[in-house]
């Protein structure tokens, strides 16, 4: 999709289909300038957020279709309502069938946005919902892609606004360039995203960027490093482990040093402790963390920031088989800790715990981990919302920060310390599961802790958010979301 830009009004050139955003209330009537031709038909449009009416055409125009869109109350007009708007956009022009857009704002205006964030934030909306992953159709694919959104022009902009306009719309394309690759990464089935597909993934994003290296560390590094939680985690697989450390180096010299760690179970068939059906037919979007890792260095590739950022995950797949690890093992992690595994399919801190090792041995002012850790996180936050737990309330701030203007819902949950006892453990030092019936996310939290030293430090448990089985609104089409590379730009922006 191209965005593109000119001054003539939105009627005035070809396209399939010219739009007018308006608030509500606003003087919506006089469109495109002199005509009346268009009350009648939409006597009962008001503006109203996502309202929308086609209107009928005059000959001498040279756009095929009209339509005015609602804005909505001008006052609540934010950079999620621009979103949105963009979003809905999209998917009008789907139903359409058009394929070019002309876009007016000449009869509302961008509210309380400035002219750079007004164009992030529609364009971010109409990339994020234009989004289809048709890798696997064998018939319909060309049909799907030859649906989509060719062209979008911005009419009626002053030159000087254009700029600013487009500078947003680049912003929002490099974001989105990273967002788009961790929901392919996701959507793609376990059986072609195994460990090693995803370090190539990794290393195909490195190589985009002299500054972006990446350190690939095989098993046999891992057994050396002593990571033998994750590996045992890694046993009932066929398929390889690896580890994945990418660095991005800033142009200047760094301020901060954040480590970024994502959880990356390719396939979480819970392993011993296995799954009913049901609860495994999304299983392989269980490495959402280590594709949003993936995400955010793509988006590195583009946009500058001031911290050195070190992105880590373990890929590994969880499997039974005869040489898996059991309930009741007891294994050790890189720092020496030991864990009681009472549930195989609590695997997801298990791997982390040497991920988190490895990223303390960095010594970063920050760690940031993004795991679809927990169904219980689901349970108490729903689909859309990722669990925030942490060690530092300034660090939390930020991210929360980060996450409201990015319009990625995150809400915190307490560290409530008594909770520590819910996974201490009769014959190791902790085990891999809390409480029965009770606090399962702060349980996961709580496990974490003990391999992130006084590093401050947050956890995102994106359980609900990294995955929808239904568009939940136009800009999260069905699957995968990419959830946390737009947070994670926006934190790193703003060091
Ligand atoms: N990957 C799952 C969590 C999950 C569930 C993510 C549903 C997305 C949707 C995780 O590995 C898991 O199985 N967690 C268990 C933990 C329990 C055994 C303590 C869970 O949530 O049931
Ligand atoms: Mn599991
Ligand atoms: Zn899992």
């Amino acid at each position: 999709m191209k965005i593109l830009f000119d001054g003539f009004a939105a009627h005035e050139r070809t396209a399939d289909l010219a739009i007018w955003p308006v608030f509500k209330g606003a003087g919506w009537k006089r469109i495109p300038d002199d005509t009346l031709l268009f009350v009648s038909s939409a006597e009962h449009f008001e503006g109203g957020f996502g309202e929308w009416v086609v209107l009928p055409t005059l000959n001498r125009f040279k756009a095929r279709k009209f339509a005015v869109m609602g804005m909505g109350e001008k006052s609540a007009f934010d950079a999620d309502a621009m979103r949105r708007l963009g979003a809905n956009i999209i998917k009008r022009a789907k139903e359409t069938k058009a394929k070019t857009l002309r876009i007016s704002f000449s009869l509302s205006s961008f509210g309380e946005l400035s002219v750079r964030e007004a164009g992030q934030a529609l364009a971010e909306g109409m990339i994020l919902a234009g989004y289809g992953f048709h890798s696997y159709h064998a018939k319909n694919a060309e049909k799907a892609k030859n649906q989509s959104v060719v062209s979008v022009t911005i009419a009626e902009l002053s030159a000087s606004d254009q700029i600013k306009f487009s500078r947003g719309c680049a912003d929002a394309e490099a974001v989105c360039s990273g967002v788009l690759i961790a929901r392919d990464l996701v959507n793609t089935p376990s059986m072609d995203m195994f460990p090693l597909a995803m370090a190539e993934a990794a290393t195909r994003v490195a190589d985009r960027s002299k500054r972006i290296s990446i350190k690939i560390l095989d098993r046999s590094r891992m057994e050396r490093m002593k990571m033998q939680a994750a590996l045992s985690v890694a046993r009932g697989s066929e398929h390889e482990p690896v580890g994945v450390h990418m660095v991005y180096k800033p142009a200047g010299k760094a301020k901060k040093r954040i480590v970024i760690v994502g959880k990356a179970v390719t396939f979480d068939s819970g392993g011993l402790s296995i799954k009913p059906a049901d609860g495994m037919m999304t299983m392989k979007m269980d490495m959402a963390g280590g594709a949003s890792v993936i995400g955010l260095f793509r988006a590195l590739a583009d946009i500058d920031v001031d911290a050195e950022v070190h992105g880590i995950f373990l890929a590994v797949e969880n499997m039974p088989s005869g040489n898996a690890y059991r309930p009741g093992d007891v294994v050790r992690a890189m720092n020496g800790t030991t864990i009681e595994i009472l549930n195989t399919d609590a695997e997801g801190r298990v791997v982390l715990a040497d991920a988190l090792c490895y990223a303390q041995t960095l010594e970063p002012d920050a760690i940031i981990d993004l795991a679809t850790l927990t169904g219980a996180c689901i349970v108490a936050l729903g689909e859309d919302i990722a669990g925030l737990m942490t060690n530092d309330r300034k660090l939390a701030d930020r991210i929360l920060a980060a996450a409201d203007e990015s319009g990625e819902p995150i809400w915190e949950l307490p560290m409530y310390t008594p909770y520590e006892e819910h996974v201490k453990s009769r014959i190791a030092d902790i085990k891999n599961i809390g409480a029965r019936g009770q606090a399962g996310t702060i349980a996961g939290a709580m496990f974490l802790k003990h391999f992130v030293g006084s590093t401050p430090w947050v956890h995102l448990d994106i359980a609900g958010p990294a995955y929808t089985e239904r568009e939940s609104r136009p800009d999260l089409p069905a699957g995968a979301t990419g959830f946390g590379v737009r947070t994670l730009v926006r934190y790193l922006q703003g060091l």
